[in-house]
């Protein structure tokens, strides 16, 4: 049992935190925000995901797991680890804003024991581990980066059961202290360079949203060619270099990761003369999914939205999360309010956002009442039981537009129109 600080208790901090404490270790995790500590000293989880409460309740009870906002605590606790979760958002230039992560770093500078390690598992652009270790101005105390690659959703059981754990460090014999944290897991683990674990997660998370993009591109060329999205994706899935799973076209990849990490590597690129052109695309081309999907809501409601009512089902970024930033959902709602819609909008779990001509529904059917036009925007399984017969009924004109490809053929036989992103899959 190793004595663990988690500094930045969001998602990939608190998911870290369980994950640690889960594995045996005895876990501090820390926060300046008092009403999350407290909340989560109670075993209530300020986000959704699935298990965390269940796991927070058990891990509390058995002393491995506790919260405090007080610096001070998280010094007596004489972590030999502390891990470093705080937000990169991103700034203006679309470079990653560290201003948290360079005071918290001067901060725990104060308070680290010596030998100790501050393993950093935010998002950074490459090269912060070794200006961080600058910062800190301690030889005694030394720096490593252990990317997160976690999945909001399935974040619980993506830090159970990782692909691999990258844990990069520059002095020799930390990499392998890092790792020991996570003796009781079995899977691929390497030990990097600082450098090379930081453009790792980049990397990794830039490949994937041009993945995306790219299935995206194909979705809206089977439907202008007549081909069917689902055969080419599933005939291009089943070479075993290109795979099966990540290849679901959508209205648009969002989330809090794929936009900010895919802009911030480009930028990263720009500063050291390097060009990163495929990403750049893959950017663009998001956009024009987004915008492909308010196109196709315009065309359902006969070329013109002004005073049509817009229902949408789903507001989060993607399924089994309660997170909408960067949702393409709410980027859709955003432009069809600026057509002059109204639109009424229902998700299981989010929260919708308080918008003149936006209202929030609290079922899939109050949504759809006397609709024009109705668009799945987040691909919840509810939404594919929902009666087609009893939704249309409810609609002033059952127009319905499924851009996650979720809803049963069968809505082809109630709705006035139906379209799918990416064409019919008959
Ligand atoms: C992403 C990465 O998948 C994680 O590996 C990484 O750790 C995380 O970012 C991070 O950097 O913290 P996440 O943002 O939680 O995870 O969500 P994803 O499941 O990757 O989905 C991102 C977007 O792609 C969503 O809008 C989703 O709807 C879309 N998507 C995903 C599709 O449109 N089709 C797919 O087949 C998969």
């Amino acid at each position: 049992m190793k004595s663990v600080a988690v500094v930045g208790l969001g998602y990939v901090g608190l998911t870290t935190a369980v994950g640690l404490a889960q594995l045996g270790h005895k876990v501090l995790g820390f926060d300046t925000d008092a009403s999350k500590v407290s909340l989560l000293s109670d075993g209530k989880s300020p986000i959704y995901e699935e298990g965390m409460e269940l796991a927070l309740g058990t891990l509390i009870d058995s002393k491995n797991l506790n919260f405090t906002n007080h610096i001070e605590q998280v010094a007596d606790s004489k972590p030999e680890f502390i891990f470093v979760c705080v937000a990169t958002p991103q700034d203006k230039s679309g470079a990653a804003n560290l201003t948290v992560l360079n005071s918290v770093t001067s901060q725990l500078s104060a308070i680290a024991p010596t030998d100790s390690i501050l393993v950093v598992k935010s998002t950074v652009p490459v090269g912060t581990g070794r200006i961080l270790a600058e910062l800190m101005q301690r030889k005694d105390v030394f720096m490593a980066s252990n990317p997160e690659f976690l999945r909001e959703g399935t974040a619980m059981r993506d830090v159970a059961e990782p692909d691999r754990i990258v844990v990069g460090a520059n002095s020799p014999g930390v990499a392998g202290r890092v790792l020991e944290l996570y003796e009781g897991i079995d899977c691929p683990k390497i030990e990097t360079s600082v450098e090379s674990s930081e453009l790792i997660k980049y990397a990794a998370n830039a490949y994937l949203a041009m993945r995306l993009s790219f299935v995206n591109d194909i979705a809206e060329l089977s439907e202008k060619t007549h081909a069917n999205v689902d055969q080419v994706l599933q005939g291009m899935g089943m070479d075993k270099r290109i795979g099966t799973s990540f290849l679901k076209p959508g209205p648009g990849w969002g989330g809090s990761c794929f936009p900010k990490d895919t802009c911030a590597l480009v930028s990263i690129a720009n500063t050291v003369g390097a060009n990163l052109p495929l990403v750049e695309t893959a950017i663009a081309s998001n956009r024009a999914a987004s915008d492909r999907a308010v196109q196709a809501i315009v065309e359902l409601a006969g070329g013109d939205l002004s005073n049509k009512l817009v229902a949408v089902w789903g507001v989060a970024f993607k399924a089994h999360t309660d997170d909408v930033r960067d949702s393409p959902a709410l980027k859709i709602i955003e432009a069809l309010l600026k057509h002059g819609a109204v639109v009424q909008a229902y998700d299981p779990i989010a929260s919708v956002p308080e918008q003149t001509g936006l209202s929030k529904s609290s079922s899939a059917l109050q949504a759809a009442t006397g609709a024009d036009v109705l668009a799945i925007l987040t691909e919840w399984p509810e939404f594919s039981g929902v009666s087609p017969e009893e939704t249309t009924k409810l609609m002033k004109n059952s127009a319905v537009f499924d851009a996650r490809r979720i809803l049963p053929e069968s809505w082809r036989n109630h709705a006035s129109e139906f379209r799918v992103l990416g064409g019919s899959s008959k």
